[in-house]
């Protein structure tokens, strides 16, 4: 089947990442958020970025008007009905995806192929949700959505040929580099990425080192282009503890347990660049280590 229209639920961090690349690949895309708050906050993500492309000279205006013409900024769930395929990219909390995919199912055309960008929870159970397991794809995208190359495509046990080849191809067209992974919590750059998060912060928690000396260790050590809490800020301290707490359930390996500062830092709003504040301050130019009593 060939996709022309796109709806991207959610526009956090993830989802206006991914509408913005689909947007610029040509495709007609719907992004929906909850309020209008929300959808205004995600719409200026997406033109701040194009508006960073304008500055640096990578495209001239028109190209930023053309792609912000072909994003349709919604709050109403009817509006994606005819979309070809569906991404969703909301928080990870399976009650609330639970109630989306049970009203797209009810709204959406039946060829329509519904994606999640979900990093952690079984693509099985989500599919589960709908009446279309056939067409329910994991789509794992890496932040931030604009550059990094990986799209992970995860597919469950009853997973059609037809959606996976036809998400491949959605894929390509928007530039991403496709592996092809199976229905396992965590997929494969979490089930990595896990441990060494839990680590860099295990490490702190013990007085090991500090958090800008275990980030300018990953860099400088091993050439990774950022370290651990640097990542662990920009992803967000929320999305990750949650992943992590799926994992965990999963897999029952303590490797993949949140650790107790990271859960503070949770409870007490402190969830990276996104609030100002994680494991550096971001009202300090260039930011600092937060000042925490650990
Ligand atoms: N949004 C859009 N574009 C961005 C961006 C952002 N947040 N951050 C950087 N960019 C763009 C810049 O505009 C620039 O584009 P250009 O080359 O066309 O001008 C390009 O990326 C490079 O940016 P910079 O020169 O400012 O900085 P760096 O060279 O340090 O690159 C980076 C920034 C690409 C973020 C790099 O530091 C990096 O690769 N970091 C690691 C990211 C990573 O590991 N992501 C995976 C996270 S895990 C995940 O997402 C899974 C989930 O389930 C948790």
């Amino acid at each position: 089947m060939e996709i022309k229209k796109v709806g991207v639920i959610g526009l956090g961090i993830m989802g206006s990442g991914i509408a913005q690349i689909s947007a610029e690949a040509g495709y007609v895309t719907f992004g929906l958020e909850i309020n209008l708050e929300y959808l205004n906050k995600g719409m200026k993500t997406i033109e701040d970025s194009l508006n960073r492309g304008v500055a640096k000279g990578k495209y001239e205006r028109s190209y930023r008007d053309e792609v912000m013409g072909r994003l349709k900024g919604t709050t109403d769930i009817k509006e994606l009905k005819d979309c070809d395929l569906i991404i969703e990219a909301i928080v990870e909390n399976l009650g609330l995806k639970r109630e989306l995919f049970g009203k797209l199912d009810a709204i959406c055309k039946r060829e329509t192929i519904f994606a999640t960008n979900t990093s952690s929870f079984s693509i099985a159970e989500l599919a589960s949700y709908t009446t279309r397991p056939e067409k329910f794809v994991g789509m794992h995208f890496f932040n931030p959505a604009q550059v990094m190359k990986l799209l992970e495509i995860v597919q469950s046990i009853v997973v059609s040929k037809e959606s996976i080849d036809a998400v491949y191809r959605f894929a390509r067209s928007i530039k991403k580099e496709p592996i092809l992974v199976k229905d396992y919590h965590g997929f494969v750059v979490n089930i990595l990425l896990a441990p060494y998060f839990v680590e860099a912060v295990r490490l702190l928690e013990q007085g090991i080192a500090g958090v800008s000396d275990i980030d300018q260790a990953m860099k400088l050590g091993c050439g990774y282009p950022m370290g651990p809490f640097t990542l662990l800020d920009m992803a967000g301290l929320d999305t990750l503890a949650s992943a992590l707490d799926t994992l965990y359930e999963a897999y029952k390996d303590k490797k993949y347990a949140a650790p107790l500062l990271m859960k503070k830092m949770v409870q007490l709003g402190y969830l990276g660049r996104k609030t100002g504040k994680g494991f550096y301050d971001y009202s300090k130019n260039p930011p600092e280590p937060t000042n925490l009593n650990i």
